[in-house]
């Protein structure tokens, strides 16, 4: 019988290039998402491409019956859960959405699976949970902490699963930290489709490309960094999506918890981006230096050997293929999924 896996955040950006793997590695997909930062054409477009089908619930993790239902409805095996808020700075506004709509669903989910029997979760933490880290690269052992209400709900997610999983043997659950994802689908039908002015580097760079906004503006070219620019583990989100569809099929032999970090274990600084972008784009990106953003790191890599041994998997997407899908996805969609 098929394995069917429920999503939850399945039409975001992550969650959509993993339901697209997911159905061509032969699994059912549910998706489970409220809709509130992504749209369904996203999954209308994996739909195209795959020629598959995606059961999709419009529900929020806010409410538990609606959760319920979907179980009820389908014999789900593996739950890979993405939903949640994800804006440093908004979160520091409204923390109590994200306390809620991260932790509360977190939890509402984790009480349903428990009554359906259903123990095999993957979780969407961040390398965020590093706080700002003594060294690079970094690997699991590091110490963690947050310094704004989104970190804390990833840690204190990663801690109740933890908790979970001590409590009852049978939870096998997969922690995966994100260090930057970024790129798009080869087809150019799916990408990132942020609402609002972008919060982060690489869909503003393509915005600013595509004549969507006049200029970037990098953050602080003071750090300790070899061009003092801020320096990150950029991943291929086709990379980050093969990693989830390796973690669903090690569930079998993983059991408890298991966290892994998610990187290529290579630093590239804000410059350097601006330039590979430029270069595989054929545009040219206008930008200005102006003052550090409050709470950003000077530099974030990790050490993915862990991630690799575990899920017999590696990102193999290189900085070129990165900025030429982004380029492919933000051209041919200029406006994202609004026409
Ligand atoms: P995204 O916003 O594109 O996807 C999240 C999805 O969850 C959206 O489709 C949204 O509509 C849905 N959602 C939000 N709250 C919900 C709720 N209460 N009920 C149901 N659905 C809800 O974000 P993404 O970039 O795809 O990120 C996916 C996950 O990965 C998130 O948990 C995020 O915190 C984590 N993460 C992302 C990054 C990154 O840079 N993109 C880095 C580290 C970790
Ligand atoms: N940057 C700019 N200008 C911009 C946007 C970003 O110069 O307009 C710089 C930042 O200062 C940083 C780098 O580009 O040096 C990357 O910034 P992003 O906002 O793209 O990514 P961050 O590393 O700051 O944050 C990401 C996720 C967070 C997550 C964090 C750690 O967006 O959710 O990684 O995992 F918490």
């Amino acid at each position: 019988m098929l394995q069917t896996i429920l999503v939850t955040g399945g039409s975001g950006y992550i969650g959509s290039h993993t339901t697209l793997l997911l159905l061509k590695a032969g699994f059912e997909v549910v998706v489970l998402d409220n809709l509130s930062n992504s749209s369904l054409e996203s999954l209308h477009r994996v739909e195209k491409i795959t020629g598959k089908k995606v059961k999709f619930y419009q529900a929020d993790l806010r409410n538990t019956q609606q959760i319920a239902d979907i179980f009820n409805e389908n014999n789900i095996s593996s739950v890979i859960h993405f939903a949640g808020l994800k804006a440093v700075g908004e979160s520091a506004e409204i923390p109590l959405d994200y306390y809620e709509q991260n932790i509360s669903g977190s939890i509402n989910l984790l009480k349903v699976m428990k009554e359906f029997n259903c123990s095999q979760i993957v979780f969407s933490s961040s390398a965020t949970v590093y706080g700002d880290p003594a060294s690079v690269p970094i690997n699991e052992s590091f110490p963690t902490s947050a310094t704004n209400p989104y970190g804390r709900t990833k840690l204190f997610v990663e801690e109740i699963m933890r908790d979970l999983a001590h409590s009852d043997p049978s939870w096998n659950i997969i922690l995966l930290r994100y260090f930057n994802p970024v790129g798009a689908h080869e087809s150019g039908l799916i990408g990132e489709d942020p609402q609002g002015i972008p919060n982060n580097l690489v869909p503003f760079i393509s915005q600013v490309a595509v004549g969507e906004r006049e200029k970037l503006r990098i953050f602080g070219d003071d750090y300790s960094t070899p061009d003092g620019t801020g320096v990150r583990d950029y991943i291929h989100v086709m990379d980050l999506a093969a990693a989830h569809v390796k973690a669903v099929t090690s569930h079998v032999k993983l059991s408890g918890i298991t966290t892994l970090n998610l990187g290529t274990g290579n630093g590239y600084s804000v410059l350097e981006m601006v330039k590979a972008f430029e270069k595989e784009s054929g545009k040219s990106v206008a930008y200005e230096i102006v003052a550090r953003r409050s709470g950003d790191i000077a530099e974030c890599w990790t050490d993915p050997s862990l991630a690799e041994k575990t899920l017999n998997w590696k990102a193999n997407r290189g900085l070129a293929e990165m900025m030429k899908d982004t380029w492919r996805w933000q051209n041919n969609n200029p406006k994202g999924y609004k026409i």
